[in-house]
């Protein structure tokens, strides 16, 4: 059975976190909040510990884990070199939603890094994976705290409907504020390389360090033409059980129109539909289960809601989900990437 311990993040109870510092030093794993999304946490240095996340999650090996720390200085130990773009984005982006790609030090285990040669570290901002990893003294390895392939999970319950019983120990201090995964970007390759969008914006990267490429996977359909530099970006990801079916248009009555055509279709032949509404198109759907994702002038709130979103869907049996695009710009790119990878890449355009 999976313990739950409750922390408040704003007055921090460290003799109960201590517990969970002490499972990671023993080798064990534990379900960490952060501000993206809940991670599932082991001591990067022991690598018996790090391959029981790939088993709790079913996750392939193949596919490597983030370092996450609570120091700067931990930074030289774990990479061969920092390169100045990276010098300057930890400045001024950590902690935060930001995963450096860099060149990997020897202790580094190559179970974390699938044999790759780099290693990608974030300073989470939460304070309780902060104050976690510092009690633990350890980096901590934590991909999201999900079944490989599912929503990734941003409340500790998520985290009991994927691991209870598979893991040691959750660590609840509410529900993530970003919702959505780190950004990744590769600073080994000049110029640095935008492997996944998150919170962190293309525009926040290049207003600090200049130009950036984008690597052409994020949104694109993934071909053996068309691979993506991030092995995990490869996978079948953020899937609900219900299928997924995106609707894109410039205009938005179009759009509307469109959702409500297909939903009445699904209807129709007995199939039991969700619609992925936002504020501004809320009031549209009467007669659906139709759920809003947020605000379209702040995209934050979309990003926070979405994964939530899918699963409660799954919660309430749906069986087709439709949803409406959004702006694929800034935090939207990072919203329209995990959208249209739930969706299998299923977009209707109109
Ligand atoms: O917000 C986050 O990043 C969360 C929280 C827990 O910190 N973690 C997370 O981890 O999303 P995960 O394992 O679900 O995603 C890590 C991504 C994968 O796409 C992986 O392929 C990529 O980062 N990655 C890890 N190491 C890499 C490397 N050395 N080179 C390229 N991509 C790498
Ligand atoms: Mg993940």
């Amino acid at each position: 059975k999976t313990k739950l311990i409750k922390i408040d993040p704003e007055n921090i109870d460290l003799q109960k976190l201590k517990e969970a510092a002490d499972i990671l030093r023993e080798g064990e794993i534990v379900a960490i909040p952060t501000e993206t999304v809940y991670g599932l946490g082991a001591d990067a240095l022991n690598p018996v510990a790090v391959e029981k996340i790939f088993k709790a999650k079913g996750r392939p090996s193949d596919n490597p884990l983030i370092v996450h720390i609570a120091d700067r200085e931990r930074v030289g130990e774990l990479t061969g070199s920092i390169p100045e773009k990276a010098v300057v984005l930890m400045d001024k982006l950590w902690p935060g939603p930001l995963t450096l790609v860099m060149k990997k030090s020897s202790i580094i285990p190559g179970v974390i890094t699938a044999g790759l040669d780099t290693v990608a570290i974030r300073m989470p901002e939460h304070p309780v994976a902060r104050e976690l990893i510092r009690l633990a003294d350890v980096p901590v390895a934590a991909p999201s705290a999900n079944v490989s392939g599912r929503p990734s999970t941003t409340t500790a319950q998520h985290v009991l409907d994927d691991l209870d019983g598979k893991i040691q120990m959750v660590v609840d201090a509410g529900s993530s504020r970003v919702g959505l995964e780190s950004t990744v970007l590769d600073v080994t390759v000049e110029p640095p390389v935008l492997l996944r969008p998150g919170g962190i914006t293309p525009g926040q990267l290049e207003a600090l360090i200049g130009p950036i490429e984008i690597d052409r996977t994020i949104l694109g359909k993934i071909s053996p033409e068309n691979t993506p530099k991030a092995p995990g970006m490869k996978y079948t990801h953020y899937s609900p059980e219900a299928q997924v079916v995106i609707v894109r248009s410039k205009d938005m009555k179009k759009q509307v129109d469109k959702v409500i055509e297909l939903a009445k279709e699904n209807k129709k032949a007995g199939r039991s539909v969700g619609i992925c509404s936002t504020e501004q198109t809320a009031n549209r759907y009467s007669g659906f289960l139709a759920l809003s994702l947020g605000d379209r002038n702040s995209p934050e709130t979309i990003a926070a809601r979405l994964f939530a979103l899918l699963r409660e869907f799954d919660g309430r049996g749906v069986e087709v989900i439709i949803a409406e695009a959004v702006e694929e710009h800034e935090v939207g790119l990072a919203i329209m990437n995990r959208l249209i990878k739930a969706a299998g890449y299923h977009v209707i355009e109109v």
